[in-house]
């Protein structure tokens, strides 16, 4: 484990948390995909990975790691490509940063860079062709083999206070189920339903899930089955290797992870909807209009700017009000 690393020694100062949750669980791995090139998120993105962009004090992938180190999966597979090593070397263990903080008299940033000593294996692979997400999961394959995997969507976390324990609910529903896969989804406006994959409920939704009878990527708001938008959180079993190895290209001429999850339903898998608890939402960077709003609500929640953002911004909105 990192902790007991000799090379890293980090001052008493340090009070990272442990995660709760202990690794004996059925599903410990996860595909965390992050070789978009984030083309909505132009020219912010052009030579940094969307993401590293911040949200408030950490990067957005911090938050993912986080969410699921604390739901206890401390495995992480990520499918990276073109221009990503910044998340690869932003959880390294920077030794030569930490000696530099503690010779230059810093002890008190070394508590910032506590989360590299979180007890987690990370794992890197590459895709290669820019195929679409249901490739980029494929491709996490060869290392996840035949155990049962979360998906993780490196670009949007679960809020807003980054103690979200959805994956955990989803492992037990996936355990307790004998599902072939789980789902979070998150109710959206209808007029958003085209950006989502958007899911066919058989029957009631109420309760901690329900079955799902078909999942639909992008549908028109005129054809959608519902308002429940995928929430970029998975579990499937090792079988859902199988069908995104015989889904052709479908919307945008992509090879969707949608499409083998409905491949799956359409064969009878049981494939299941979890959503998310009042309160919780979905963060995430990949256009300007999301992005923003997430960097706002971090900001304002910020333990020690929050109280300043929001009175510049009253006074900003008086301002224009006033205008
Ligand atoms: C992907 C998935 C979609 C899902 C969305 C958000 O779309 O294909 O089903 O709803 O993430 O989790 P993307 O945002 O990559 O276009």
């Amino acid at each position: 484990s990192y902790s007991s690393d000799r090379f890293v020694k980090i001052g008493a100062s340090a009070t990272y948390r442990p995660p709760i949750r202990v690794a004996n669980m059925s599903v410990s791995i996860a595909i965390l995909p992050v070789a978009g090139r984030g083309t909505r998120l132009l020219p912010l993105t052009k030579s940094q990975p969307k993401e590293m962009l911040p949200v408030g004090r950490k990067p957005v992938v911090q938050y993912v790691v986080e969410e699921l180190a604390l739901s206890g999966v401390r495995r992480l597979l990520f499918v990276t490509g073109p221009g990503k090593t910044a998340i690869e070397n932003h959880f390294d263990i920077d030794v030569e940063l930490i000696e530099h903080l503690r010779h230059t008299g810093k002890e008190d940033l070394l508590e910032e860079l506590a989360f590299e000593r979180q007890d987690i294996d990370f794992l890197y692979t590459r895709q290669r062709r820019q195929l679409g997400l249901g490739h980029a999961v494929l491709c996490g394959r060869p290392m996840v083999g035949d155990q049962p995997f979360v998906v993780a969507l490196g670009d949007s976390f679960i809020g807003p206070t980054g103690d979200s324990r959805i994956v955990e609910r989803m492992i037990d529903c996936f355990d307790g189920e004998g599902a072939d896969a789980v789902i979070a989804f998150e109710q959206v406006p209808a007029a958003e339903v085209v950006h989502y994959g958007i899911a066919q409920p058989a029957g009631a939704v109420d309760g901690t899930h329900f079955v799902l009878s078909d999942v639909v990527e992008k549908p028109s708001a005129a054809a959608a089955p519902s308002d429940l938008a995928i929430a970029g959180r998975y579990v499937c079993s090792a079988k859902l290797f199988d069908y995104l190895k015989n889904t052709a290209p479908g919307k945008g001429n992509e090879i969707q992870f949608t499409d083998a999850l409905r491949a799956c339903i359409r064969d009878g898998g049981k494939v299941l909807g979890v959503r998310l608890l009042p309160g919780e939402r979905r963060f995430d960077v990949g256009n300007f209009g999301s992005y923003f709003q997430a960097f706002l609500e971090m900001a304002l929640r910020d333990p020690e700017y929050g109280e300043q953002v929001r009175n510049q911004i009253s006074g900003l909105l008086d301002e224009s009000h006033n205008a």
